[in-house]
């Protein structure tokens, strides 16, 4: 047989990532409170259809069929969120030891199955209670209670749990929450308002890492983000300084502060507007020393060179553009070029691929199988990608495919389906699709296939 060149490093992780509220469902049971987006999603017109994660994949009564499918595909690693308000039904106070015990057997029986867990302690499942008395992540108070709350799951995790983020993608639940209105728990802020909850989301962050090395000495321990990833249009020393510069101002807001301790206040003014209110002792805090980066993965622009004075232009990408279910286009280009400029800037830092996935319009064939070649064929680009990387050097350590399941994918409902196993949501069947028998055979070889 002809050899593989695509090989990766012999420690490098595969694995697959969910969120609580996606694949959950159970939202009223033992003892779970209202989220955010239990709130947004039952709001007319914010969902596709309508669409709540009420049920979603019921996974909190399928885990153990849904570990045995983890087993059957050879993951090793699994990236799962807890549901803050199933541990905390008010965000704060009364701890529901069901919610505990839920999350407790589940680790238990991954470990057992050989599959080891990253647990994000938040993926946008606010605790509503805390959205009512505190306006929720507007107030830095939120941030505190989330530094409780994760101090109460490590305690009662940590001692099996190696791998913990902090946060999912905090864009998502601050700028398009309460400035476009896309995700919970939705509102038109100023700027200015908007840009305070990322703030404070920093902070949650930063004081959560406290908590876990409180609680978990020898913790892997990281966030995860979705920053901007600008590519060079075209491979040339120009263009690539334009691309340079594109990561460094359009990710000002988040990416650069967490990991430098500091606001670049011209390139975020430019960017994202008014800078939120902090001090020096809060950049300390959000900048604790992590373990890794975490990055999802799914779209970028090209930039190239302008003589505008930050030196680039995002270009527009046409519309006949190969583009996925959701409309995005397909740039693996963009992936290699994250992970070189994360090492360039950010030296050796671990890094992970969190997520990277594609919704495709799949169907379930005649003979019951699912033939997601486009799936497939999104994946071992993506993986080239990284394969490239690693060869030249860049630290990426594993990879985590964005989603074992379809699931509720926040407004656009059941529509869109990122899974590489297909959810059948009328009799909850699940079905393995191409892309997942082709994943597996991935993670054996441990190469591009
Ligand atoms: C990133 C989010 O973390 C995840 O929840 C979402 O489903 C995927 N993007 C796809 O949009």
């Amino acid at each position: 047989m002809m050899k593989n060149s695509y090989q990766f490093p012999a420690d490098f992780e595969w694995g697959a990532a969910t969120a609580a509220y996606q694949i959950e469902g159970a939202y009223n049971e033992d003892g779970r409170g209202m989220s955010t987006w239990d709130t947004f999603s039952r709001l007319p017109g914010r969902t596709l259809n309508g669409d709540t994660g009420n049920v979603a994949c019921d996974h909190y009564h399928r885990t153990e069929q849904d570990i045995a499918l983890m087993k059957q595909l050879g993951l090793k690693h699994y990236r799962f969120s807890i549901a803050w308000p199933r541990i905390l039904p008010n965000g704060e106070g009364e701890v529901n030891q069901a919610g505990i015990d839920f999350y407790s057997k589940l680790v238990d029986d991954l470990l057992a199955a050989g599959i080891e867990p990253l647990i994000t302690l938040f993926h946008w499942d606010l605790p509503q209670a805390l959205q009512d008395k505190y306006g929720g992540w507007k107030s830095r108070k939120v941030a505190e209670l989330f530094a409780e709350y994760a101090d109460i799951v490590t305690k009662a995790l940590g001692d099996r749990v190696k791998r913990w983020s902090t946060i999912n993608e905090i864009m998502c639940f601050t700028n398009m929450a309460h400035k476009t209105e896309q995700h919970a728990p939705g509102g038109k802020e100023t700027d200015q308002v908007a840009n305070q909850t990322v703030h404070h989301a920093m902070i949650g962050h930063g004081l959560a890492v406290q908590a876990i090395r409180n609680n978990v000495p020898d913790a892997i321990v990281g966030i995860v983000e979705c920053l901007f990833a600008p590519w060079p249009l075209h491979n040339t020393e120009s263009h690539l300084d334009a691309a340079r510069k594109a990561f460094k101002d359009r990710n000002a807001q988040i990416l650069f502060p967490l990991l430098t301790g500091e606001y670049d206040e011209v390139a975020y003014q430019r960017e994202f507007g008014d800078l939120p209110e902090y001090s020096a002792e809060d950049m300390k805090i959000i900048s604790e020393p992590l373990d890794y980066i975490g990055y999802n993965f799914y779209n970028h622009p090209p930039v190239r060179p302008s003589d505008k004075p930050w030196g680039f232009d995002i270009v527009d990408m046409p519309e006949a553009y190969p583009r996925t279910d959701m409309g995005w286009p397909i740039t693996p280009d963009a992936m290699y070029w994250l992970l070189k400029f994360s090492q360039e800037f950010f030296g050796d830092l671990p890094i992970y691929i969190t997520e990277n996935g594609m919704a495709a319009a799949d169907k379930v064939e005649r003979d019951g199988t699912v033939q997601d070649m486009d799936r497939i064929e999104f994946l071992r680009t993506h993986l080239r990608a990284c394969q490239r990387a690693i060869s030249e050097g860049v630290p990426l350590k594993g990879y985590y495919v964005w989603s074992l399941f379809d699931n509720f994918e926040w407004a656009f409902g059941y529509d869109k389906r990122f899974g590489i196993i297909r959810v059948e949501y009328d009799t909850q069947q699940r079905i393995i699709k191409e892309s997942g028998h082709y994943y597996s055979a991935v993670m054996a070889e441990n190469a591009v296939l």
